[in-house]
């Protein structure tokens, strides 16, 4: 069962369990198929749980977009952690293995490379929740391994849905605007990261455990001002209109550079296919690089 399947990373999921009977959630959005779960219900997550009784558990519930946290931070910290902590509850009840997607910004920043053993110092509310997702989880599931992943892009359903679109239609508009070169992030396909949540999930089926915290990354570090570099050169379009910043830096609850040391779990997954990101950022930019994108280039609820 893959929680919040209709999201970014859970629709990279379903699609890397494709071969096998596979029941996916989603809260507002639902098509496909999915089944509409509000996951900070302890009733309908045990409901459903209890009437699918599935052998694993991926959960890629969340709410990353900063202006929920700040406009509905009770809401968005229900959707880390109450989720969290309800999802794996379920899960051992009902027996079954649990791969909990968990971030980055569990980290400050200031320290990288970071090993899972590596002490969380979160700077912001998102990282806070994330973190105390992973206590709820350990806590009630101690068997679930508890994935940290980087910044994802791939396929999306709006511009918003992940920082290179967004980056990618500013380039596109032309208007002046200043992006931050001072942190540095590791963009990681979802597809990449959907392979990774399911190789764990086959590794706790079989009984291996290749730990209880693992992280996986891209290797490529860019900060947003190269991506958008990236992205003109590769396109052909001006550049001058883009600015060079420190803004989040300077605002002081981003981190700086988490990067994310995965150790020795390549080889206990065995072989996944790498993703470059010089190669796969051009066909998730490109629908998105007129101003109204593919369908009007918006969801109602995108805040960005
Ligand atoms: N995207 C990134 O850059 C990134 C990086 C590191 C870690 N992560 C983590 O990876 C996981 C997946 O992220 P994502 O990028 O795929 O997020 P996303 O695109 O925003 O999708 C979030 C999913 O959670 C569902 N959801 C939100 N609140 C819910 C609730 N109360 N009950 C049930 N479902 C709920 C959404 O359903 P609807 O859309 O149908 O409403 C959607 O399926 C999250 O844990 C996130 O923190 C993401």
């Amino acid at each position: 069962m893959i929680f919040g399947a209709s999201g970014l990373l859970g629709r990279s999921v379903m699609r890397a369990f494709g071969d096998m009977t596979v029941t996916g959630t989603g809260l507002s959005r639902t098509a496909g198929g999915l089944v509409a779960v509000d996951a900070t219900s302890a009733d309908a997550v045990t409901g459903l749980l209890g009437r699918v009784r599935p052998d694993v558990v991926v959960n890629c519930v969340g709410e990353r977009r900063p202006a929920l946290w700040a406009g509905s931070p009770e809401k968005a910290r229900a959707g880390n952690v109450e989720a969290a902590r309800l999802i794996a509850e379920g899960a051992r009840a009902f027996g079954a293995r649990l791969v909990h997607v968990s971030s980055d910004y569990v980290f400050d920043g200031t320290a990288p490379p970071y090993r899972p053993g590596s002490p969380p110092n979160p700077l912001n509310e998102y990282g806070r929740w994330k973190l105390l997702a992973e206590y709820a989880v350990r806590a009630a599931c101690p068997d679930a391994a508890i994935l940290r992943l980087p910044v994802l892009y791939g396929r999306v359903q709006f511009a918003g849905e992940t920082n290179l679109t967004e980056i990618a239609r500013q380039v596109a508009a032309g208007a002046p605007v200043e992006l931050d070169d001072v942190c540095v992030r590791y963009p990681t396909h979802a597809d990449e990261a959907a392979e990774v949540c399911r190789r764990l999930a086959g590794a706790l089926l079989h009984g291996r455990h290749p730990g209880r915290v693992v992280h996986w990354s891209a290797e490529q570090g860019l900060t947003k001002y190269r991506m958008a570099l990236l992205i003109a050169r590769r396109f052909g379009l001006p550049a001058g209109h883009v600015r060079a910043g420190a803004a989040d830096a300077a605002c002081g609850d981003r981190p700086v550079d988490c990067r994310l040391d995965a150790g020795n779990l390549p080889a206990a997954l065995g072989p996944v296919c790498r993703r470059l990101f010089d190669t796969e950022f051009p066909p998730a930019v490109e629908p998105w690089l007129t101003p109204a994108g593919p369908a009007g280039g918006r969801r109602k609820e995108d805040p960005s």
